[in-house]
């Protein structure tokens, strides 16, 4: 029997042509062209989180990194305020930062093109040869919307950037608590996944996957299972956080909180199982407890900012979990270990046991991410429906559509 002409090539485009309660059609994960337009009209729109501030805690401190193909360098400036300037010369486009971190020595970025030089503001300094009336002024380095919120650097490429108030209180409701201001960065790793972004943040926000692909994390992770069965454990973690004196708030899911002009965010806990008080192999604990912590509740939580910035907190260690797209069918997972800031590698913990779960549970999510893309890639790829266990994907999903509309 002959197969019907794919739903994908009968032109469903168009967002409102999405079948509601359905995953995505193929055009989604597969057209370049409305990748770009996702792009322009969706990513570039919102606030990203880019990394912790402990990593340049010093004057001329800075790292590079990309987002959506854009470089972006990330000092601190003599003010001690960080800024994230476009890592582009406005002489003729070279990059003018080639590193990926360190401190700029005098307080000065020199292209490696033609020598002119920047300051940490980003400010033009100095141009060779250039005429008396050449204004300086006029050509700093482009600058992007910043701001700090309990740790995390987000930069936003807005001109008007949405506001950050639903955002500060999700955060004040969960990072807060386990003081990630204070946090400092005890490892980083970049997963490479030749998938469409949305293929990769639609995975992370469920766990119906959880059970085949990470037997590790499913070991001591209740939201592995379906959410009825843990009410009851996750209602003794709530009790528990309560009586350490643990300021947590939980703040519903993102896309049904934002507000329009306000960037989203919303915060969950989460129960380990018996016996458990971290993320790591055994379910024992890995580092010192962090912020409000004076002891374990057996519990963790998971918040959200935006499209792409996603984190979560375990009383004694954290991650940040970055999803970088970079082209149609190229993202970058970077996930960034945060430990208490006065906790020494090797004395306080190790970073081997403190990587463990992450490292296996983001290589397989790297594994069937990829997957998942061959198989979208197929014309004769027709979308299905979710499942319960997939709700925070189905409204993720919904939320894109109707943004892009
Ligand atoms: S491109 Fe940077 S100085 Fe020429
Ligand atoms: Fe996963």
């Amino acid at each position: 029997m002959a197969a019907r002409v794919p739903s994908a090539e009968r032109g469903a485009r168009a967002p409102s042509a999405q079948r509601p309660g359905h995953a995505l059609s193929r055009e989604f994960y597969c057209d370049a062209e409305l990748f770009e337009r996702e792009v322009r009209r969706l990513i570039l729109r919102h606030w990203h989180c880019v990394g912790h501030h402990s990593q340049i805690p010093e004057p001329g401190d800075f790292f590079t990194t990309s987002f959506c193909g854009e470089p972006l360098l990330i000092v601190r400036g003599q003010d001690r305020e960080v800024r994230a300037l476009l890592n582009v010369c406005r002489h003729r486009g070279s990059r003018v930062c080639t590193q990926e971190s360190g401190h700029a020595r005098g307080g000065v970025f020199v292209c490696p093109y033609h020598a002119w030089s920047y300051g940490l503001d980003g400010r033009l300094r100095a141009a060779r040869h250039m005429p008396d009336e050449f204004d300086r002024a006029a050509h700093g380095l482009k600058r992007f919307h910043t701001r700090i919120i309990e740790g995390l650097i987000l930069v936003s490429f807005a001109d008007s950037p949405l506001g950050l108030e639903h955002v500060e209180a999700a955060l004040a409701g969960s990072a807060r608590a386990y003081g990630w201001a204070e946090a400092q960065v005890a490892h980083r790793e970049i997963y490479r996944v030749q998938a469409n972004w949305k293929l990769a943040v639609e995975n992370y926000m469920e766990c119906y996957h959880c059970g085949p692909a990470h037997e590790e994390y499913s070991r001591f992770h209740l939201y592995a299972r379906p959410a009825p069965l843990n009410r009851a454990a996750d209602e003794r973690v709530r009790a528990r956080a309560r009586e350490l004196g643990v300021e947590l708030r939980e703040v519903d899911f993102f896309a049904l909180n934002a507000r329009p002009g306000q960037e989203a965010a919303d915060s969950a806990r989460s129960a380990l199982g018996e016996g458990a008080v971290s993320g790591s192999e055994d379910g024992r604990p890995l580092a010192p407890l962090m912020g409000q912590f004076s002891d374990y509740d057996g519990g963790m939580t998971f918040f959200d900012v935006g499209l792409t910035s996603n984190f979560l907190a375990y009383p004694d260690h954290g991650l940040i979990y970055r999803f970088v797209p970079n082209s149609v069918q190229s993202t970058d997972m970077e996930v960034i270990w945060l430990v208490r800031g006065d906790a020494r590698a090797g004395a306080d913990y190790d970073v081997g046991r403190l990587t463990w779960l992450w490292k296996v549970t983001s290589l397989a999510d790297k594994r069937i991410i990829e997957v998942n893309q061959q198989g979208v890639n197929s014309r004769f790829y027709e979308p299905g429906p979710y499942t319960p266990m997939e709700q925070h994907t189905r409204r993720f999903v919904e939320w894109i559509l109707a943004e892009l509309q």
